[in-house]
């Protein structure tokens, strides 16, 4: 595996191997890789003959009191896991490299950006929207690999890919869960002590609904209700959203129908959380 730092030269060994023919599978992350990001560059290692992953914390996309400085930095652990997964090229840009001095120029899908997290995290998806657009630009991928854990940012590059036409095939892959079933996360280091049970409401109160559905019950509102009584029962995990909505427009629905997504966001301690379903599962 190769790391490179300069966006120029990643952009020439992609299109050196497109012109071997070669099919070039991206996966974008901001590192402090685990199990869920390793399935994306799985996913992409069996589907594509070289593969990328970009490790880049990307400041946009976080708000002034997020966790921006404190987010994990594990390069070297990281490095190790893409070598072992025969990763062909590690992205590994600066902030200056990414965004130089006087960009001004942002990527925003106007009717989703505001929606799920983007409610409580203004600008977040416009962040995450401009950056991937400037990867997309310097990887020129055949194909992208994304996790289905970010629902919400799945539908936003989805949306922004169709709009402006890049020419890249979106992969999202399932979500990567602990043995106890909490989705892996690069924040779940965050959890202290008690906090690390307690977050394990999100996904109980998601499988709450998919009994409830499983048995028949379709009222979006009916179900709603039953998944945030399950998350008020664990009074130590603030919830953000609870919602059932349509994937793609992210817009709520009133009857649950197969594909709708059902997602949460709850903050344990000052660690912010997300998880979501989509139904029926099996
Ligand atoms: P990051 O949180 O590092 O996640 C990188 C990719 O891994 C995302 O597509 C995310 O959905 C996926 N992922 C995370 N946890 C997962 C899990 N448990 N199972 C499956 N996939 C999982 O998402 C970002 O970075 C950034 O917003 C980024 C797209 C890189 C833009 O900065």
């Amino acid at each position: 595996m190769q790391t490179i730092l300069s966006a120029t030269q990643l952009t020439a060994l992609s299109k050196q191997a497109h012109r071997f023919g070669k099919r070039v599978g991206f996966v974008p992350t901001m590192g402090a890789l685990h199990q869920g990001h390793l399935s994306l560059v799985r996913a992409a290692r069996t589907q594509c003959d070289v593969v990328v992953v970009s490790i880049f914390v990307n400041p946009t996309q976080f708000g002034p009191n997020e966790d921006f400085t404190r987010y994990p930095r594990t390069l070297d652990a990281d490095s190790a896991m893409l070598a072992a997964e025969k990763t062909d090229y590690l992205f590994f840009p600066s902030v200056e490299e990414i965004y130089p001095q006087g960009a001004a120029t942002w990527v925003e899908v106007e009717t989703l950006s505001g929606k799920l997290d983007g409610v409580s995290r203004p600008g977040h998806f416009r962040g995450v929207t401009t950056v991937v657009a400037k990867l997309f630009n310097i990887v020129q991928p055949d194909a992208a690999y994304f996790g289905q854990k970010d629902a919400a940012q799945a539908a936003n590059i989805r949306k922004m890919v169709r709009d402006l036409k890049f020419d890249v095939e979106i992969v999202v892959c399932p979500i990567v869960r602990e043995a106890d079933w909490l989705a892996m996360s690069s924040r779940n280091v965050y959890l202290q002590g008690e906090q690390r049970k307690q977050a394990l409401v999100l996904s109980r109160a998601l499988q709450r609904v998919q009994e409830l559905t499983a048995g028949g019950e379709k009222s979006s509102d009916k179900l709603i209700a039953a998944g945030k009584e399950v998350m008020a029962a664990e009074p130590a995990v603030k919830l953000d959203y609870f919602v059932i909505v349509n994937p793609e427009t992210l817009e709520p629905v009133a009857d649950v129908c197969q594909g709708v997504l059902v997602a949460v966001a709850a903050y344990v301690g000052i660690t912010r959380l997300i998880d979501n379903v989509v139904l029926p599962t099996q």
